[in-house]
């Protein structure tokens, strides 16, 4: 279960921070003994807040989300830096505990099935750029809630670190179960599956970045071998600024490797609706769900980002519809409507997966 619980009695913090007492019953968050012990999750209007375990001198000078849960009392800032008592917005904490995780064997056994999947989709890439995972330099971006697949690189001897705007909690009563099922499926010669069985926190196997791609702040440049991930690219905020930003911190000559999903997330399988939506429109239904819809980009033109963004693509796998009926469907729509896709390839409309190897020019 998740507990959710209102937030009602601001003051004022100082520049764009704002405070409050947590609700009876909310565990104790940071502290100076672990500045990452809370797992509430800061909702305004239901939407999650961010980076969690921000600086307070960051929240009361840049806001934006940032907030900290400091012993029991709640330091946090607005999305767009408003007066919380008087913007029209409800606020809430909402504290997962391990059973929203999903704790029982079957469902966590599922989860390490899909992290070593998701491993082995990595490995073979690393291997297909000639990259040793031992001691390679690897960051993952949106790793998920439960870092599966980093730590099993980490696991595998590259040294991991993990971006991610949102970044999972530790959760005492899953993430140790959650690793004792990847310790019985995945070699763990350097104990890192060990210690987390044993409750140490990602960060004692991972570089934890509270980042979004499109800022990688504390990531040198050219500093990785490997820049990896799944089903994150499509839900950028900025995707120039992310291309850039994973252009600076690729060594040159090293790889990245990104699996996107370019079809529209709201499902059903009609993965091209958000294509005959006005731009502006689709920008603010998906804001409201943090861009979970997915993006509008087409394949090609994430190939573009990475082309001008001084990566040379080596290697490309992409997933088509499989639904004939539904694609003359949409394509008779989009054809005639006034989207700037209407008159897009055919070829690329169909892609709605597509695997990139790209390498950064020296
Ligand atoms: C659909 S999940 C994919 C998680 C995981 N890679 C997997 O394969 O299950 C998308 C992830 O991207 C993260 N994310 C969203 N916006 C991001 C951004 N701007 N930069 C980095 N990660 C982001 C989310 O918090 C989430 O962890």
């Amino acid at each position: 279960m998740t507990a959710t619980h209102a937030l009602d009695r601001f003051t004022h913090g100082g520049g764009h921070c704002w405070v409050t007492p947590m609700p009876a019953g909310v565990p104790a968050g940071d502290g100076i003994d672990d500045n990452e012990r809370s797992c509430v999750v800061l909702l305004e209007d239901g939407v999650p807040l961010g980076p969690a375990h921000a600086h307070h001198a960051v929240i009361r000078s840049q806001g934006g989300g940032g907030f900290s849960h400091w012993g029991d009392t709640l330091f946090f800032s607005t999305s767009d830096n408003s007066d919380p008592r008087d913007n029209g917005r409800r606020y809430a904490v909402s504290v997962p505990d391990a059973d929203a995780m999903g704790r029982d064997p079957a469902t966590i056994s599922q989860a390490a099935d899909y992290a070593i999947a998701s491993a082995h989709t990595y490995l073979n890439q690393l291997q297909a750029a000639a990259i040793d995972i031992r001691g390679a330099r690897i960051l993952e971006l949106g790793p998920g809630k439960n870092f599966g697949a980093a730590i099993l690189l980490a696991a595998a001897g590259a040294q991991v670190t993990v971006a991610d705007p949102f970044l999972s909690p530790w959760i005492a009563g899953y993430h140790p179960l959650f690793a004792d099922a990847l310790a019985g499926k995945w070699p763990d010669p350097l104990g890192i599956l060990a210690r987390l069985s044993a409750g140490a926190g990602f960060d004692a196997v991972l570089d934890l970045r509270h980042a979004p791609a499109e800022r990688l702040d504390g990531v040198a440049d050219s500093s990785l071998d490997a820049v990896l991930s799944l089903s994150v690219l499509e839900h950028l905020d900025d995707f120039d600024a992310a291309f850039a930003e994973m252009a600076r911190v690729t060594r040159p000559g090293a790889m990245n490797y990104h699996s996107i999903h370019v079809e529209d997330h709201q499902g059903y399988g009609r993965y091209l609706e958000h294509l005959l939506m006005a731009p502006d429109h689709f920008a603010r239904v998906n804001d409201a769900v943090q861009r979970q819809r997915g993006c509008r980009l087409r394949a090609s033109q994430f190939l573009d980002l990475f082309n001008r963004h001084g990566f040379a693509v080596e290697d490309k796998a992409v997933s088509l519809t499989g639904d004939e009926g539904y694609f003359q469907d949409v394509l008779a729509r989009l054809r005639q409507s006034a989207s700037e896709y209407a008159h897009w390839p055919e070829d690329d409309l169909r892609v709605t997966c597509i695997g990139v190897r790209a390498r950064r020019g020296a």
